[in-house]
């Protein structure tokens, strides 16, 4: 945290709106202008973000959903909430993003979305995914929470030109923070709409979206036209968010040196595979995941022990989702996919 961003709080905490206030319709205006996006709607968290988009795709009851086994918990939980069905298709083992390919087989008759998540803020092959959306007539939700600030085809993620949705998460460990928070862009009214209500308790002020009543408009008179939530975020967090979004690219441009000593650090070494960087997209390095060659995943536990012994702050990724079989298509083959992943934060590039 800097300076001007803490006077933003303050600044917050000595006006008239803690919550509800113009912070709100500031930030969504600052994330639509930075993604080139005509809406966006901030939320509580990435996974209220991530409900609020599948609500808003239609997911109900034995639907399905088609994801990516390398996330985090949110991305299957939120289509969960719904009553709809997670089906995982496997990744491709150097970017650790869904292998766009083994989506189709995973289609069925109850599939209703296909939600890419872009692991590590390396951008999925979105252009594929957008086709196979297209022929299927299927609902493309980008859970792009690693990648604000990543590019794919010299466009910013979550730009949705290939998506209909993109969710963001403002946890302290992604590239910019509110403390918690997220957001969904789109590109289109209906989205953005349903999501502006199932945010506020399914609540609407609008005299246009009246379903009954309509003779009241601008009185006192209000509907509850769905269940909706309490998924608001306050004007203290979007105060914060405005503040550190002005900062993003520096932060990304931070991270992708610190990738660049990574890989040339480890190009050559004996132990683990370095991630990629395809051509023709910019990752926004949330993680640098790096996957154990065969003949040590079996010590993943002591390298893992022994790291952070050292004081490296290293992570093991999310494997795979692991939850009732009941619930999820079996686990992926990503389960065999043995990731470390080195943080970014409190790192320089400086050598000491
Ligand atoms: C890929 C992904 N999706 C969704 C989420 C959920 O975001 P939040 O923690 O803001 O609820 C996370 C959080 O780590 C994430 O990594």
């Amino acid at each position: 945290m800097e300076e001007d961003d803490i006077e933003a709080v303050v600044d917050v905490l000595r006006s008239d709106y803690l919550t509800q206030g113009p912070r709100i319709r500031e930030f969504e205006d600052s994330l639509t202008s930075y993604c080139g996006t005509r809406f966006a709607v901030c939320f509580s968290s990435g996974t209220a973000a991530l409900h609020g988009a599948y609500f808003a795709a239609g997911l109900c009851n034995n639907d399905e959903i088609i994801t990516s086994p390398m996330t985090f918990i949110a991305t299957a939980n939120a289509a969960l909430f719904l009553g709809a069905r997670p089906i995982f298709a496997d990744i491709e083992p150097d970017t650790g993003n869904i292998d766009v390919d083994l989506i189709e087989p995973a289609i069925t008759k109850k599939t209703r979305a296909i939600v890419p998540v872009h692991f590590a803020g390396h951008p999925v092959e979105l252009e594929k995914a957008a086709k196979l959306a297209k022929k299927h007539g299927l609902i493309l939700i980008e859970d792009a929470c690693h990648a604000l600030g990543a590019q794919y085809r010299d466009i910013n993620i979550s730009n949705c030109k290939y998506s209909d949705m993109a969710v963001f998460s403002f946890h302290p460990v992604k590239a910019i923070t509110t403390g918690e928070g997220g957001a969904v862009l789109s590109n289109d009214e209906n989205f953005y709409k349903k999501l502006i209500t199932f945010r506020h308790h399914g609540v609407t002020k609008e005299c246009e979206a009246f379903q009954k009543r309509k003779e009241d408009c601008g009185k006192w008179y209000y509907e509850m036209q769905y269940l909706g939530y309490n998924y608001r975020l306050s004007d203290i967090h979007c105060a914060l968010g405005i503040s550190q979004l002005k900062k993003l690219d520096k932060f990304v441009q931070k991270r992708r040196e610190i990738a660049d000593k990574y890989s040339s650090a480890f190009k050559c070494n004996d132990f683990f595979d370095i991630p990629v960087e395809r051509s023709y997209v910019k990752s926004a390095w949330h993680l640098y995941p790096i996957r154990l060659k065969d003949k040590f995943k079996s010590c993943k536990a002591e390298i893992f022990s022994e790291l952070r012994e050292r004081g490296s702050a290293a992570q093991s990724t999310r494997r795979s989702y692991k939850a009732s079989a009941a619930l999820c298509s079996s686990v992926s083959l990503a389960s065999k996919a043995i990731v470390l992943a080195a943080p970014f934060r409190n790192i320089t590039t400086e050598v000491p």
